[in-house]
């Protein structure tokens, strides 16, 4: 499974929060060799080291310091075969569509195209077998190449532990609440005078999309497209300040409720992802991680398990008034972000090129 010779990648948006995890979680992986960086014009020109304002504990890695950023332009990624986009949604509105036109197969943390029914929202340890749908899109669209997305940071571990639980149980109704880190608001996101000491019950555009996108994921592909899978999600976005790890707690109705919680545990311990999610370079392990513990999840302590990549659960007990509820932790610029960029083109070659 594991390519010939490194594959050519670009990350876009290479500055930004996600794009510095990119770079971190590219350094040394055994598939991907980054050739080029893109930034906005502000920057472009500049050698990495000297635009990027680092915030990850590691150190900027030594190949990634000289490389000069480029500006957003379809001729920018050079040889790249992948492009990892960490862009804002507007610009990759723009940009990534020039480039599946070349040949470029991209795989996009912005919301762009995330609501066309041709562009796959992945998750591998969900729904790896979406990554089909790309036979229309390029077709209908004349792309040599293609675009797959992956969820806003919120819904990847939501819906992690939401497919688990409609596979033995079936979805009817998903309440949902976020407490979400600061950085997935980018830098330099939220002004620490707005957020010390305090919650704000409010993030621009995050509850449609936590309501919208997990049923996406938890789709069925017919005719070539994705259609929604049939349960509804109200959802409430909190920006809280941590830094990373997105809590979220949910309340849910099923078609056949489990008959107490530790069924529920068992149906989330024992989930395995699709036969083609498994094995590659970040397939989480665990995919899902079930804690005993009365207060745990948290963020700072169970963010980073499994590298970032696995989906943290605890707390879950019978609902009063539905049939369950739970906490899930999941890290939002890793799982819900880069990581699992990195995961969804590990499919792609996988499965595609
Ligand atoms: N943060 C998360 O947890 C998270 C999770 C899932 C998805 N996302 C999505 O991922 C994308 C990036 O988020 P982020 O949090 O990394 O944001 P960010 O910290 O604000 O970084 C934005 C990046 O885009 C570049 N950029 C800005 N304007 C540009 C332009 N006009 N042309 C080319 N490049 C431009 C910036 O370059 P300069 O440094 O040169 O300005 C920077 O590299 C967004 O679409 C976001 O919604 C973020």
């Amino acid at each position: 499974m594991k390519p010939s010779s490194p594959i050519p990648v670009a990350v876009l948006g290479a500055t930004g929060t996600v794009g510095q995890r990119f770079i971190a979680l590219l350094d040394k992986h055994p598939w991907f060799k980054v050739v080029a960086l893109v930034s906005s014009e502000k920057n472009a020109g500049k050698r990495y080291a000297e635009a990027v304002h680092w915030l990850l504990p590691s150190s900027i890695p030594d190949w990634a310091k000289g490389m000069v950023l480029k500006s957003a332009t379809p001729e920018a990624v050079g040889e790249a075969v992948i492009a990892f986009s960490a862009l804002p949604s507007d610009v990759a509105r723009e940009l990534e569509p020039k480039l599946a036109e070349r040949g470029i197969w991209v795989c996009s943390n912005a919301s762009a195209f995330r609501r066309e029914p041709d562009v796959p929202i992945l998750l591998p340890e969900v729904n790896a077998e979406h990554i089909s749908v790309l036979e229309h899109q390029r077709r209908k669209r004349g792309w040599k190449g293609g675009i797959v997305t992956n969820s806003n940071c919120t819904s990847a571990g939501l819906t992690v532990a939401l497919k688990a639980l409609d596979k033995a149980f079936g979805l009817r109704k998903v309440f949902v609440v976020s407490m979400q880190a600061v950085s997935g608001a980018g830098y330099p996101g939220v002004a620490s005078l707005d957020i010390l000491g305090n919650v704000i019950p409010y993030i621009n555009g995050e509850e449609a999309k936590v309501e919208w996108e997990p049923r996406k994921m938890l789709g069925s592909v017919e005719d070539g497209v994705i259609r929604l899978a049939d349960f509804v999600v109200s959802a409430h976005a909190n920006r809280v300040p941590v830094v990373d790890g997105h809590l979220v707690i949910i309340s849910m109705a099923m078609r056949n409720p489990p008959k107490n919680a530790e069924e529920a545990i068992a149906a989330m311990e024992k989930y395995a992802p699709p036969e083609i999610a498994r094995g590659l370079p970040s397939t989480p392990t665990p995919v899902i991680l079930v804690r005993r513990e009365a207060d745990r999840p948290q963020p700072r302590l169970d963010a980073a398990t499994g590298g970032g990549m696995t989906t943290v659960v605890g707390r879950v007990r019978p609902d009063p008034i539905w049939d369950l509820k739970f906490v899930v932790v999941s890290h939002n610029t890793i799982r819900g972000a880069a990581g699992g960029a990195i995961y969804n083109a590990e499919l792609l070659v996988s499965q595609v090129l």
